[in-house]
């Protein structure tokens, strides 16, 4: 037994680690020891949620952003971006699509963009509520103050995702302008929780300057906060950003990430990435194997996939909804797992007392 495989025993035990212990484990593992780490991070996933893998419906519904984050390809000041907003009836025909295809969580995902007021917004949310009262609304729009996260929340969305990027918060001075502040992120996402979102924080692997010290302190923020989902995903650089020219975030590395946030938050919904698709073929099965359990395919229309690049060579900007939905239920089945037709809610919030 190596000292790394001691201290996954001790995490699967505990469910927690000291900085120093994940610092360790983050410099050091071997590949060896990632399978270790994987095979019980699956084993985790199976007991909670069998072989179910959960799907959300990505709906990218406005590029525009008055954000400047240094990494992101549709920051304001990226004026090689086309930029596009979706009506409430388009983005409501997206719903019509997915629904047919079986999908029971829409994801509306925007930058933050000024021109879906409170009342725009509210609007759009419960209308989808209206039509298709059976299916979970997930926001993904940035930073908000408590108002309008409740105005949203009593609109009747169920669930928020606003990744907070790095726990450390030189290091998020380093990825976003003076605008933007680690405190704020950090407010909204108490807020979001106890307002009653189902929430979801995150965070990219192998951003600029981060180290496995911060990447230790976002394993325990979220032991702290709690989410019910966490997003990660490698960094990827986009043309015309100030990061144009940084290397990707690696395989390894994320899914290592992602096998100890399983082992940390044992009945978290955590999702295999398109980031992660986009550096690896087969990125998201690796994903699944590494104890994620939940995929988020496209339902944008292909009119606008490829203005919604945050970074480069984004995978499925061309495919029909219905493509990509029966391109990852294949994916899923190679790997003994299958698409559930659920909300896909965490397994708490399903009723289930842990
Ligand atoms: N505006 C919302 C927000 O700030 O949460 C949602 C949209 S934002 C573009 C969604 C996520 O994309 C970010 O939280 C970030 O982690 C991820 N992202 C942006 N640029 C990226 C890049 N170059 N590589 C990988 N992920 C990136
Ligand atoms: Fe839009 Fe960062 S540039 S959220």
């Amino acid at each position: 037994m190596t000292a790394m495989k001691s201290l996954i025993d001790k995490l699967e035990k505990n469910s927690v680690l000291s900085a120093e212990e994940y610092t360790q484990l983050i410099k050091s593992f071997t590949e060896d020891d990632a399978q270790y780490l994987f095979d019980k991070a699956k084993k985790i996933r199976e007991k909670y949620y069998g072989h179910d893998i959960y799907i959300r419906g990505l709906i990218e519904f406005t590029n525009y952003c008055k954000n400047d984050c240094l990494y992101c390809g549709i920051r304001c000041s990226n004026k090689n971006t086309e930029r596009y907003r979706l009506s409430k009836e388009e983005i409501l025909d997206c719903c019509k699509k997915g629904y047919a295809l079986s999908f029971r969580t829409f994801v509306l995902q925007g930058g933050e963009d000024p021109y879906y007021t409170t009342d725009r917004m509210t609007d759009i949310i419960s209308s989808i509520k209206k039509l298709f009262p059976d299916c979970a609304v997930t926001l993904s729009l940035g930073e908000k103050s408590y108002e309008e996260y409740k105005a949203y929340f009593d609109a009747g969305a169920d669930r928020y995702l606003l990744r907070h990027e790095t726990a450390d918060n030189e290091h998020y001075r380093m990825l976003h302008p003076e605008t933007m502040s680690p405190e704020n992120r950090k407010r909204c996402l108490k807020d979001l929780k106890s307002i009653g979102f189902q929430t979801g924080c995150g965070f990219m692997v192998g951003s600029p300057y981060q180290t496995a010290e911060n990447l230790a302190e976002d394993m325990l923020f979220i032991k702290e906060l709690r989410p019910d989902m966490v997003g990660i995903g490698p960094f990827i650089p986009a043309k015309n950003t100030p990061f144009e020219v940084r290397k990707s975030g690696t395989l390894g590395l994320t899914l290592f990430m992602l096998g100890l946030t399983r082992l940390t938050l044992p009945d978290v919904l955590l999702p295999a990435t398109t980031a992660l698709g986009t550096i690896h073929p087969l990125g998201r099965e690796k994903g699944i194997l590494a104890g994620a359990n939940v995929v988020m395919p496209n339902l944008s229309p292909v009119s606008v996939r490829k203005k919604y690049l945050l970074y480069d060579n984004k995978i499925c900007t061309g495919d029909e909804a219905a493509e990509c939905r029966n391109c990852l239920q294949m994916r899923m089945k190679s790997i003994g797992c299958s698409i559930a037709v659920s909300r896909g809610d965490h397994i708490v919030k399903q009723g289930a007392k842990l």
